[in-house]
């Protein structure tokens, strides 16, 4: 598909992630020299830095299929043997949100990471048997946003661990000049600057912009993005000069409207303004972490200097 052709095929090709690239290549190289199958691979950090591309990626360099699924799709340790059975030597397989997949299945996938082996058990009470079931070797690679909240067992069963982090503006900057190539649009080098700056580290939310803004090109203008359209686009979408949207904003202004700046719980926050606390904690927290708006801290969160003075509001006024 064209979203499929937007993203990088192998890791040449893949920007960023400059640690994660030179410590994946080692280890690929050096499987398909040994004509290994490469150890099990754990991805894990927030969404939309690029983990389901490079579950795609590790299985092009490694010249094998993959193939994809998440942790809530496979309900029961069956759905799992048939995925695990169908695969051929070598392939991958990728399970997305891999922290949620069902207790029952998660002891299912322990001896076919390990052994590459199913223990099934047939029929039930005193006649029931178990039998073993040799599966093709593979490699399992698992992302998930929260390395912490995956079962210890699981988490040491894979061989390599490896943590994405959000990106820079100048490399946000070359990833949107890269997509936008793609999509044969013409774009100014100010534009593209600017939609990096307000992409909160994301490429996911990079290449969205960028579409969005080249909607508002091709109707309102020539086609063209330059700073002054993306400027206009990305005002009429409520995206501010940091990349926050309405949803940080409701959040913001709430822990500072209505609990006095913090500190207060996820759950209260949560319940104010009206979003699930995953959603909170998995999406928009991870990056007012990162750009230190609001902290953790015993007694819930708290919101720092930098967020008054970004809205304009003076701290003592709310306080
Ligand atoms: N598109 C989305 N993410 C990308 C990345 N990290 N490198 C190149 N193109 C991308």
């Amino acid at each position: 598909s064209f979203e499929q052709s937007l993203r990088p095929q192998y890791l040449k090709q893949y920007i960023g992630q400059e640690k994660v690239k030179a410590n994946l290549s080692v280890y690929i190289e050096a499987a398909r020299m040994r004509e290994e199958t490469l150890d099990h691979v754990l991805l894990y950090g927030p969404p939309g830095l690029g983990k389901t591309t490079l579950a795609v990626i590790i299985a092009n360099e490694m010249g094998v299929n993959v193939r994809t699924t998440s942790g809530p799709a496979i309900e029961r340790p069956g759905d799992l043997a048939a995925i695990l059975s169908a695969l051929e030597p070598g392939d991958v397989l990728f399970i997305d949100e891999i922290h949620r997949l069902p207790r029952t299945v998660e002891e299912v996938l322990y001896p076919a990471m390990e052994d590459f082996c199913l223990d099934i058990v047939i029929g039930k009470g005193p006649t029931a048997r178990s039998v073993r079931i040799d599966l093709p070797p593979f490699t399992l690679v698992g992302a998930t946003t929260r390395a912490g909240s995956l079962s210890a067992p699981l988490r040491d069963r894979f061989g390599v661990l490896s943590r994405l982090e959000y990106y820079t503006e100048p490399q946000l900057a070359d990833i949107i000049e890269r997509t936008a190539v793609i999509m044969e649009t013409e774009m100014d080098q100010q534009a593209a600057g600017e939609l990096a700056r307000r992409s909160r580290g994301t490429p996911r939310i990079a290449n969205r912009l960028l579409r969005r803004v080249r909607d508002f090109a091709q109707v309102r203008g020539d086609g063209t993005i330059t700073r002054d359209m993306a400027d206009y686009a990305l005002e009429l979408m409520q995206v501010d000069r940091l990349g926050l949207d309405h949803i940080d904003h409701k959040l913001l202004k709430a822990i500072i409207e209505k609990f006095r700046g913090g500190p207060v719980g996820l759950e209260t926050i949560a319940a104010t303004i009206g979003e699930e606390s995953h959603t909170i904690e998995d999406v928009y927290e991870p990056y007012l972490l990162q750009i230190g708006f609001i902290q953790r801290t015993p007694r819930g969160r708290i919101v720092t200097e930098l967020v008054y003075r970004h809205f304009q509001i003076d701290p003592l006024m709310e306080k």
